[in-house]
């Protein structure tokens, strides 16, 4: 398929089946924001809690936080961000439109009226929202809504590390809302105002920071391949030394190959001690870790895997979109690896019937416990197949005629189409092993 047809399947998928709907509808949408409806929700929460499976729960140097999103405006201020967390604008003079002097095209036109040589210089312009705090408006009630979850990991460092007892290495994972007044938003959910971000700190010893930062290229790189997006689908960009941030001294996008070509993915940055250094002066608290066994006092060096959640549910999206013909019907259907499907099991009977419905009801209820499943009585059992291939459910629980007699169902498999027979009370355990396969 080419791509940009992708990418527009993508959108009218996402809305017509509850994934994603533009925020505010009703009043002609908002800016390049987005709600999640709720098949949407489901995805999105099972993105997370991959990440978080396999940032925190698999591993015993990684704990985690929640921190508030509004924190001391003196936190920015060390951090660099209200200095430096900018990017370049400039205004076409013809139409008056502003963009990212950094994301216009070679040929030098403007991208909304095509005036050639009618940019104005460009000048900084910083994504932080201000906001206030409190009913005064003043500049000692300016608050910011936090462009990363990352400074609430570095302000807890020690809060984190003495009442975990960790010793480098370990790490901090975070999941939490940021927000960057973004000059050009764009590609539905790709580029948004407001965000979720996964991010994980990972505290070590300084002279050990390259080795971790190239174990945290490679372990991340895996994550998006075991959970299904194909290798070739992926790649690893070390950003030119004038494309760092303020506070890197080496960071690598994870790349994915989207509909308009490749772009970042999740960044994998070495931030040296730049954060901790600046806390401790800013704060006056010494942020410092001393090492008993060694018998040394340092900063840590930090290595972070930042990742949005919205990008990566994009990226999942895309890459389990696939549209096939069977027995001359088209039929659209998303490859979700079980452990992403917003719906593991739908429970369908036959039709709507008043013999077959209590036994669908019991079925439902059994799973329940143990799956996110959808009971869908509505319409011909072919358009319910379809509708739950759409939406990337894995199996599909059929209670028929049949069943009424000899106390099983037929299992469907989403991929292949085969179909098997399972009586009822093997039914939770088939799946089990089925799923987690
Ligand atoms: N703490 C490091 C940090 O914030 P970043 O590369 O600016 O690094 C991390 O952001 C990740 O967050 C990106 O790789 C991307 O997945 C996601 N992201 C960044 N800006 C975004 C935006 N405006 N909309 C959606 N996702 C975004």
């Amino acid at each position: 398929m080419a791509k940009p047809d992708l990418m527009e399947r993508v959108v009218n998928l996402s809305k017509r089946r509850g994934l994603v709907f533009p925020s505010s509808e009703i009043y002609g949408g908002f800016r390049s924001t987005w709600d999640y409806g709720p098949v949407g929700v489901l995805l999105k929460r099972n993105v997370k809690d991959a990440w978080w499976r396999t940032m925190v729960q698999l591993r015993d140097d990684v704990v985690g936080l929640d921190a508030a999103i509004l924190m001391h405006p003196r936190v920015w201020e060390a951090s660099g961000h209200v200095q430096a967390f900018t990017d370049p604008l400039v205004d076409c003079r013809n139409c008056k439109e502003r963009f990212r002097a950094d994301h216009l095209p070679e040929s030098g036109a403007c991208p909304n009226c095509g005036a050639k040589g009618s940019f104005t210089e460009a000048r900084r312009f910083n994504l932080m929202f201000e906001t206030h705090v409190g009913p005064v408006e003043d500049d000692a009630s300016v608050a910011y809504l936090r462009p990363e979850t990352a400074q609430g990991i570095f302000v807890n460092f020690l809060n984190v590390q003495t009442t975990s007892r960790k010793k480098p290495p370990f790490g901090i994972a975070q999941i939490g809302k940021a927000f960057r007044n973004e000059i050009t938003p764009g590609n539905f959910i790709f580029r948004t105002r407001e965000f979720e971000v996964m991010e994980m700190e990972y505290f070590v010893p300084p002279e050990d920071g390259p080795r971790w930062y190239e174990y945290w290229c490679q372990e991340r790189l895996r994550w998006f391949m075991d959970l299904g997006i194909p290798e070739d689908e992926l790649r690893l960009r070390p950003h030119d030394p004038d494309e760092l941030s303020h506070y890197s001294t080496g960071t690598s996008d994870i790349e994915f190959a989207y509909p308009w070509g490749w772009g970042e993915l999740e960044g994998v940055a070495n931030r040296t001690d730049y954060d901790l250094r600046r806390h401790s002066e800013y704060s006056g608290q010494d942020l410092s870790y001393y090492d008993q066994d060694a018998d040394r006092r340092y900063i840590p060096h930090v290595i972070e895997p930042a990742l949005g959640a919205d990008r990566c549910m994009l990226a999942f999206l895309l890459a389990a979109y696939h549209e096939e013909e069977v027995r001359g019907e088209k039929r659209t259907l998303l490859r979700l690896d079980p452990r992403l499907a917003p719906v593991a099991v739908a429970v369908l009977p036959l039709s709507r019937n008043e013999r077959l419905n209590p036994v669908a009801h019991e079925v439902a209820d059994l799973l329940r416990p143990r799956f996110m499943i959808d009971l869908d009585d509505a319409g011909s059992i072919g358009r319910r197949y379809r509708r739950q291939d759409e939406v990337g459910t894995p199996r599909c629980v059929t209670v028929d005629f049949d069943t009424l007699d000899d106390r099983a169902v037929t299992v469907r498999d989403r991929d292949s189409m085969s179909q098997d027979r399972v009586p009822i009370d093997k039914l939770v355990q088939h799946l089990e092993e089925q799923l987690s396969a």
